[in-house]
């Protein structure tokens, strides 16, 4: 398999062509927005940079990754000769079932439909299509380039053909893919979710500050990052709208979003893209340095 289409040029989208087109396969990349294609170039291209500046990736190896990548914002044309579309566009169910349902008509037969979908049901998505076998989850990390998991998520259908060449090509992008099985915020949110949720409730009943609470747990459980600047750099609206789902897909109350949260996300503070969420990120330098620190 040698041609990607990648659908979305947001900051997924660019990340996961940048990868493959890393590791020699041709993208085309589709957005509707040509805006989207350009930015999301020159994303890649700064990012390419910073790897030649590293030592991590020679001149040339950054040239050929670039000559890789096609940008398209027509899909027919985008998505001809695709073995694989992963698709990262805007995380709405209506709008993912439509463009399953227009790729299952244009793709060849034995195209594998993936979506990179953070919370939304595989099985639900591959119900738009007459190929519930050939669709699969396939979960980037952000920044893609540079982490290493993929969480490959099995819809009912998926079928075991279709796995094993998804694995195998996550592999060949020098990631460690995991199995899972496609129930609400599979296991990456399912477990992170109610962790940033728990740390926004314990802000809200006043047990400690935001820099106490990131304190404790970047010290005391070794992570790279506190919880409330996690759900900043995440967005408050996406950590919303994947409690929501979680919500709604198990009607257990302990994924009920903090009321917190909620007015947070209704005051339009959502993070770092916001400028403003559990941090005060004002200053471009300070949004750039949390964004450092995942790279
Ligand atoms: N941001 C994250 O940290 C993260 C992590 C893992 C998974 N995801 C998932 O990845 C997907 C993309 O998220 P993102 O953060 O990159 O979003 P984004 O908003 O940065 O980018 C989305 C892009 O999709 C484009 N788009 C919208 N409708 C389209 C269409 N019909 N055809 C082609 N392009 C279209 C938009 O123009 C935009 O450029 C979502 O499903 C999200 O849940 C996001």
């Amino acid at each position: 398999m040698k041609n990607i289409a990648v659908i979305g040029a947001g900051t997924m989208g660019n990340g996961i062509a940048h990868t493959f087109a890393q590791y020699g396969f041709h993208v085309m990349l589709i957005d509707i927005s040509e805006k989207a294609l350009q930015s999301g170039l020159a994303t890649i291209a700064r990012n390419l940079d910073r790897m030649v500046e590293k030592g991590t990736l020679t001149e040339d190896r950054k040239q050929q990754t670039l000559d890789n990548i096609s940008t398209h914002t027509d899909l027919q044309k985008g998505t001809g000769g695709a073995g694989l579309v992963v698709e990262a566009a805007t995380e709405n169910l209506e709008l993912k079932l439509d463009i399953f349902k227009k790729l299952d008509k244009l793709c060849a037969p034995q195209t594998i439909l993936a979506t990179n979908t953070s919370s939304i049901s595989i099985t639900k998505i591959a119900s738009a299509t007459r190929r519930p076998g050939q669709v699969i989850g396939m979960h980037f990390m952000n920044p893609v380039p540079i982490m290493k998991l993929v969480e490959i998520i099995r819809g009912y259908s998926t079928s075991d053909e279709t796995t094993k060449t998804v694995v195998a090509l996550a592999e060949k992008l020098d990631k460690i893919p995991v199995e899972v099985n496609d129930y609400p915020g599979f296991v990456a949110n399912r477990i992170l979710m109610p962790m940033i949720n728990e740390s926004i409730e314990t802000l809200y009943n006043g047990v400690a500050g935001v820099k106490a609470i990131d304190t404790v747990m970047k010290l005391g459980m070794a992570h790279p990052m506190g919880p409330l600047q996690l759900a900043d750099f995440i967005g408050l609206d996406v950590c919303l709208s994947i409690l929501h789902v979680m919500y709604d897909g198990f009607k257990n109350p302990k994924y009920a979003p903090c009321p917190l949260l909620v007015n947070m996300v209704t005051a339009g503070k959502l993070g770092i893209k916001s400028g403003e969420g559990f941090y005060d990120y004002t200053t471009g330098k300070k949004a750039e340095k949390v964004a450092e620190m995942f790279s």
